[in-house]
Parts: structure tokens; sequence; C-alpha cells
């Protein structure tokens, strides 16, 4: 039985990249469990030190991160840069605190768990000091998987991304919202972040690509995928697609069972997965979108359909706000039941 943890007890946190939109998103969901001001430390770039963010009644101030940022921390969040991460993290573990890492930078090494905590719980403990959570896209994608496998195994996935701007971070957010004015004023838009203007398009490209055609972020969904599920021969192939929207990712999937199920089956095993909601079940006209969906925990799912061009084929849609579950919320439940902390 899970015992209430007394305030007292509650871990010491700091959050690395805390002026970012997954850090100032993690103080949100803070606030919102009234998780104790003095318990929580800001670190940022020393562009940030000396700012103040508002937190509950309270303001607190924003550090530079240094080799003493970590002292009596039990866990620190780091949300900045793979460089970052690769630089902060061994040093925060050297000093005894339990680094939840956003960043890619140790999600593939084996002795770091890459953690979504209603599919694979189990590994948080076996974590050496590091726990990685995953990509924004990979997240609520292994939740859907996860249970629909209760009923039948998924012998071919695919899946094309439609991702927010917030998930390349703030400056990404920014160009958005910049070139959107510049365009309707009629001026000449430049683009700093993305390769290509993203106001009123679209780029099918996230990340780098690597030699065989594909993105770094599709090998990402497939190979994190395929490690939380503990299915290295997941057969899934992906296209990520960013696109003009501010916050949420969506997703249309299409995967192939073994198994001749109906659609009612399908209902029932996403109703009953924590975090997912089911939307459009009465309704063809009620599905998830970024409008429905930024700001909300669940992963939302909908348009639901037997895919007619194959025996055992199914078509979905997923919406999930990249900051939350993608994010800050995931690497917040994951401190949440490594600490067993109920509020
Ligand atoms: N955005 C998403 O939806 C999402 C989802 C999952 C994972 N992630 C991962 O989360 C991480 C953060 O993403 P974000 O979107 O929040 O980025 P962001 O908005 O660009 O924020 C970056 C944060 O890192 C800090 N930072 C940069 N360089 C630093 C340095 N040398 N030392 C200390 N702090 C430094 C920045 O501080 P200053 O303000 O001082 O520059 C800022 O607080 C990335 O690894 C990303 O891949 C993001």
């Amino acid at each position: 039985m899970s015992m209430r943890i007394q305030e007292k007890d509650l871990p010491s946190i700091a959050i690395l990249g805390a002026t970012g939109v997954v850090g100032i998103e993690c103080l949100k969901l803070l606030a919102e469990r009234n998780y104790p001001a003095d318990k929580i430390s800001l670190l940022a770039s020393p562009r940030s030190a000396g700012k103040f963010i508002e937190y509950l009644d309270e303001k607190l101030i924003v550090e530079d991160t240094n080799q003493d940022s970590f002292n009596e921390k039990n866990v620190v969040f780091i949300s900045a840069e793979t460089q970052v991460s690769l630089k902060y993290a061994p040093i925060a573990v050297s000093k005894g605190s339990l680094v939840i890492d956003d960043s890619s930078a140790f999600r593939m090494n084996k002795n770091v768990p890459l953690v979504v905590p209603e599919v694979n719980p189990e590994d948080i403990f076996l974590h050496q000091g590091i726990i990685s959570i995953p990509n924004c896209t990979t997240t609520p994608l292994v939740m859907l998987i996860y249970a629909i496998e209760k009923l039948s195994k998924v012998k071919r996935l695919v899946v094309s991304t439609y991702q927010s701007v917030s998930g390349a971070g703030k400056l990404a957010t920014e160009e958005l919202f910049n070139q959107s004015n510049d365009w309707l004023q009629n001026r000449e838009i430049s683009s700093k972040i993305f390769p290509y203007p993203i106001a009123f398009s679209l780029i099918p490209q996230v990340d780098d690509f690597e030699p065989d055609g594909y993105t770094k972020e599709e090998h990402k969904m497939i190979n994190e995928t395929r490690k939380i599920l503990h299915n290295p021969e997941m057969r899934i192939t992906s296209t990520c697609v960013r696109v003009p929207v501010p916050i949420t990712h969506c997703e249309s999937i299409n995967l192939e069972l073994s198994d001749n199920l109906d659609l009612q089956s399908i209902y029932n095993a996403l109703d009953s997965m924590t975090g997912i909601e089911v939307l459009g079940k009465n309704n063809f006209e009620e599905y998830p979108m970024p409008f429905n969906s930024s700001g909300k925990d669940p992963v939302f799912v909908g348009r639901i359909r037997k895919d007619l061009s194959c025996e055992n084929g199914f078509s979905m849609w997923l919406a999930s706000d990249n900051l939350r579950k993608g994010a800050a919320l995931n690497a917040l439940q994951i401190m949440e039941k490594a600490f067993s902390i109920k509020y």
C-alpha cells in the first residue's frame, strides 16, 4: 500500500533548463501539486542568472549552473540541450542525485532506463543514477501500442507525425510567431531555427538527416519505441513533420495486428489504459486536435477505424501536449514513482 509522503520528506529538486519551455511547464505542474517552493532550485545558463520566475505566491531566482549546483539535490531534472546533459548529468550523479533527463543524450544507453511510467514503470528501479524520458512523439505512441498489445501483437506500425514548434524549444516557438507576424505584414521572412519558413507552411524534416534518408527524429521514434516496449524486432516506420502549431503533437497511426479484433475491443483496450482518453466513440466529428488537447495531461486518441486495405489493420489519430506528457509530466511522474510520492 502506498503511503502519503510527508512534506518534509519530499525530494529536494533542481530544474536545469528552468527558463525553457519544458522547464516552465515543469514548474506549472509542480505548482498544480502545491510542491513546496523551498524544495525547488532553478538553474539555467549565465544568460538567465538572476531572473525571477513566479511560483505559487513566491518568486524563485534562476541561478547559473556550475559544479556545486547539485549539492543536496535528491532529483535533478535536466531539460536543456544534449551537450548540457552530457556535461552536468555525471556531476549530479556523483553528488548522489537522481537525474531525470529530457534530452536524447542517454536514451539508448543500455545502463539508462527509458521510461513511460504507464508502460514500463519497473525499469525505473534499474537506474544507475540517470533515467531518460523519451522523445515527445514516442511517449504517446508507446502508450497506445502498449494498450493494444494487451489484446494482440502489433505486426507492423506506420506512423506520421504533425509536430508543434515548441517541440524545438522557446526560440523555435518565437520563430513561428515572428514569421507569422512578418507574413501577415507582407515583410520578408527569415528562418534561424528551422531550415525553411514554418509559418503558413510545414516542413517534412525534424532534426538532421541520416545517410539512409530518415531523419534523426524518425530513428529516435523507431529505436525508443523498441526499447521501451522491450521489442527490438518491432516493425515500425515513421515520417516526422513539423507543422505551424505552437503546442501539441499529433500522430497518424496505422497498425497491423496478429489477430482479427473488432472496433469495440480497440475502444475498450484504449479506454482502460491509464493516461489515455478516447474521443469520438459516438460521434465521428469529435476528435483530438491541438485546439482541445493543449494544456491537458492525457493522450487523446480518436478517428479509430478499421483499415480497409488489410485484414487486421486499424488506423487512428492521437494528440498529446508535447510539453506535458511529452516532457515535463512524464519526467515528474517518474520522480513520483521513484520516491512513492502521493500528494
Ligand atoms: N520541447 C519539448 O516538447 C520537449 C519534449 C521532450 C524532450 N525535450 C528535450 O528537453 C530539452 C529542453 O527543451 P526545451 O524545449 O525546453 O528547450 P528551450 O526552450 O530551448 O530551453 C532550453 C533551456 O536550457 C537552458 N540552457 C541552455 N544552455 C545552457 C547551458 N549551457 N547551461 C545551463 N542551461 C542552459 C536554457 O537557459 P537560458 O534561458 O539561460 O538560455 C533554457 O532554460 C531538450 O533536450 C529537448 O530535446 C523537449
